[in-house]
């Protein structure tokens, strides 16, 4: 399945997981997805999962895959970001899932703000995009929700940082820690962009990997990607 944008909207998600032999469970009950029940198992998935699918094939090819914090992932030539949930991964592939959420952190004022300039995530002329898994400490997990907000903005700025970078950088959050199964991150950030806003995204990094908040992250992987 192949799809003009690089993101795989829910009917072709499915038909993509029955390409790449995906057995599905959980969701999908531990079946094997037949094309002939694919009506009734777009109701039933959940639309705010998404699955990230490392591997030989995919609309994105990866151009470079590094470590910051800890360890790297295995190392992949395509990646596929489908709309599914795709528990199963063959020898040659690694899944990463997250779900879209509520906001945590983000007050009226700045939120007003995010929804005046931010893009969607996948517009045609944004033909590079970076997936950037992170896990934070146990530390700050025992930090109450105000002393992570005063950490996150109050202190690092976060919002204000990421603000100046739209709408030519568009992202998207997900979020693993509240999946049922133990996930290898916290979340699976994904960003989009064209070609001239490559050095942009590269200077919003250093920004935010300056700030305090960015001490509590001890797992970091920086995958970037190119429209295949
Ligand atoms: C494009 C500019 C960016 C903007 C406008 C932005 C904005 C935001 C906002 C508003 C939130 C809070 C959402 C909430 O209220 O729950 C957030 C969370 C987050 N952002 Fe960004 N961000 C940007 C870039 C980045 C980059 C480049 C990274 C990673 C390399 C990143 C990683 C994260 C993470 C991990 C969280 C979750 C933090 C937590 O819940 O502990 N962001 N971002």
């Amino acid at each position: 399945v192949t799809s003009t944008d690089g993101y795989l909207n829910r009917r072709e998600a499915l038909s993509s997981a029955l390409a790449i032999g995906c057995t599905a469970s959980g969701l999908f009950g531990s079946t094997v997805l037949s094309a002939t029940g694919m009506e009734s198992m777009i109701d039933s998935v959940n639309p705010r999962l998404f699955s990230f699918v490392g591997g030989a094939t995919g609309p994105w090819r990866v151009t470079s895959s590094k470590a910051i914090v800890g360890e790297p992932m295995p190392e992949v030539s395509n990646l596929q970001i489908v709309n599914v949930d795709v528990p199963i991964a063959s020898s040659n592939q690694w899944v990463l899932r997250g779900i879209t959420s509520n906001e945590r952190y983000a007050t009226r004022e700045e939120k007003n703000l995010l929804l005046q300039k931010q893009a969607p995530i996948g517009r045609p002329a944004a033909s590079l995009s970076a997936l950037i898994p992170i896990r934070k400490n146990a530390k700050w997990w025992a930090l109450t929700q105000d002393e992570r907000r005063a950490i996150f903005e109050e202190r690092s700025h976060h919002v204000s940082i990421g603000l100046k970078y739209l709408p030519a950088i568009a992202r998207r959050l997900h979020h693993c820690r509240d999946l049922a199964e133990t996930e290898p991150f916290d979340f699976l950030t994904l960003f989009d962009y064209d070609n001239s806003n490559e050095a942009a995204f590269d200077d919003m990094l250093a920004e935010l990997r300056a700030t305090e908040e960015w001490k509590f992250i001890d797992r970091e992987v920086d995958i970037r990607l190119v429209k295949a």
